[in-house]
Formats: C-alpha cells, structure tokens, sequence
C-alpha cells in the first residue's frame, strides 16, 4: 500500500463533528507498507521496518481495527481474532504520508481475499472511511480529488509520472494537533472580530490551475502551484521545517511543499536524475532525518500474492 502526499490540501472551517472539510489532491507514490494476514489460533500483530517500536500491536492498531472492521460488516465477527497480521513498515509514522491508513487499505484488501468476502472496492472504501479519512484513496491510489473530510474521492487526470523527494522529520506530527493549530491562527489573524466563528473559513475550493498543470504532465509547471492550507500549522510546530523548505528550493526543486499534516517535505524534481541531484543536496544541508526519492502516481493497495497484500 502506497504512501500519499497532497499536491493541494485546501482546509475549510471546523464542522459539528470536530472534522474540517477539506478539498484534497491526492496523489500516491511508490513508497509502500506491506501487510500479510494468515489464519492463526488468537489474534497476533507483529510490526517491523520504519518506526515500529511506536505502532500499536493491539486492537489499536488501524489494521487490526480494519480487518474487525470487514469482519463485523461481513457478519464473520470471529474470524478478526483468528488473524496473524504482519505490517513491513516502510512509511513513517505520523508523517503526513498517511501510513496508518495504508496499513489499514492493506488489511481491508488482505482480509476480503483470504476469507473470500468479495466486496469491491466502493464497499471495501466506505468501511475505510469510519477508520480514517485518509483510507479510501489508500484503497484507490493513483491521483484523485478528495472531498468532504477527503473520503468521497474522483479520479483525477494527470499525464505523466513526477519524481518526488521525501525528507522525513525529525520526529512525529500528530494530524489532530495541526489541524487544531491551524484553527488557532486562523483565529488569530489580523483583523478577525472577537465574535467572527468559523464562517468566516472560506469553502475550500479546488485549484483549476493545477488541475490544467496535471493533465499538461509538465513537473515544472505542476511545481509552482503545489499548495497546502496546514503548511502554516505545521510550520508553527516544527519550525525546522523552514529549513528543510529552503534547502529544497535551493537545490533546484521544482516545488516544496509539507505533505498533509507533515513533517515530511515533498520537493518535485523535473525528472530522475535531477531528483538524485536534489536528494543528495537536501541530505547534505542537514535539515532532515532521511531523504527518500519517489515517484507518483502508483496504484492504490493490491494482491501481491495469494493471502499476502502489499
Ligand atoms: O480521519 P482521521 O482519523 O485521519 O483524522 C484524524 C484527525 O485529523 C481528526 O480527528 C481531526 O482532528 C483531523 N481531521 C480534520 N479534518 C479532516 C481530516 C482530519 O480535522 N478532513
């Protein structure tokens, strides 16, 4: 299951059931969790790879609350205690990558093959949505336009494929925080009246632009019109960010962008080589615990072989 970043993430006022509506370009790149289900006697979670020691192992886990999830929604309530679930972590945890909503796509895919359940993926998507926001276009992959709180998806037309470089923060961003962070300096914008609620949050909106910029295929057109409504929230958390930023911008990136709720930055490149060339400047600015390089779009969650999902 592929991680996510978001090429726009367009962040509306706080609504009734504490969610903000969002419009979201998604789009998945070739930086994947695995997860693996067998039958076994008692339910078992064994987590490795990036980040494990702080992923639940108990029914915490968005796996294991994925596949209890199908379970319950198939009427096979016990067959979600007789699972050996393995995640390979390879996503960061709570990176704005959506890692967690991978492993629960991986589940939810896993799971409907081992015991046969059959639903599609609309099906298997709904049930995604009541774990997290973020698990529908894990399911989906590829790129799509998210609405709502980013769970009612369409596929979105994009030519071409971009080479992307991750750099991982130092430590963690928790989605609740950001958002609340950003709630906050709304409020305290310049000019907003003491008695000015959350109406005042334009409807967010998609940006035509970018959606001409996508179809075009061209990365450097694409790369000016990245833009994300939480990159402000998250750059009050972790201020080292401003950093990370600049040194991508400095060595030739096309765009710079915090990815969703961050800490992780995203920096297009024009191509292959040049994001080699970028990754190797962000590493050596220092600014960063790890730089990956990816490309994007890939598909969403899928079988990589009978009873094993990736
Ligand atoms: O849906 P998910 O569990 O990923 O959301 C985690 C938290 O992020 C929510 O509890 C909420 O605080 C925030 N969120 C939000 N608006 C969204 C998505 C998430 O405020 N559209």
């Amino acid at each position: 299951m592929p991680a996510k970043i978001n090429l726009q993430l367009a962040v509306g006022p706080l609504r009734g059931d504490g969610y903000h509506d969002i419009v979201s370009v998604f789009h998945a790149v070739s930086l994947f969790d695995e997860v693996t289900v067998r039958y076994a006697d008692r339910l078992g979670v064994a987590v490795s790879g990036e980040g494990a020691e702080s992923v639940p192992a108990g029914q915490a886990n968005l796996a294991v609350r994925a596949a209890a999830a199908l379970a319950k929604a198939t009427g096979l309530r016990g067959q979600a205690a007789r699972l050996r679930i393995g995640i390979r972590k390879r996503i960061p945890v709570a990176a704005g990558l959506a890692g967690g909503s991978a492993d629960a796509a991986g589940a939810l895919v896993a799971c409907n093959e081992l015991w046969g359940t059959g639903l599609t993926q609309a099906a298997l998507g709904e049930i995604g949505a009541t774990l997290g926001s973020d698990v529908p276009f894990s399911l989906l992959g590829g790129t799509a336009v998210g609405i709502g709180r980013g769970e009612q998806l369409t596929r979105a037309l994009v030519t071409g494929n971009y080479h992307w470089v991750l750099a991982f923060g130092v430590s963690g961003l928790a989605t609740p925080d950001v958002y609340a962070a950003c709630d906050r300096l709304r409020a305290a914008r310049p000019g907003r009246t003491e008695d000015a609620g959350a109406d005042d949050v334009p409807a967010p909106a998609l940006s035509t632009e970018l959606m001409a910029a996508l179809r075009s295929g061209d990365p450097a057109a694409v790369g000016p019109l990245l833009s994300n409504d939480l990159q402000p929230a998250a750059l009050s958390l972790q201020p080292l960010l401003r950093r990370a930023l600049a040194a991508g911008k400095e060595h030739g990136a096309l765009g710079a962008i915090v990815s969703g709720s961050g800490p992780t930055c995203a920096f297009l490149a024009g191509g292959a080589q040049e994001a080699s060339e970028l990754a190797v400047g962000i590493t050596g600015a220092g600014v960063c615990r790890a730089v990956v390089q990816v490309s994007g779009p890939v598909p969403g969650a899928s079988l990589i072989s009978d009873g094993m999902a990736n």
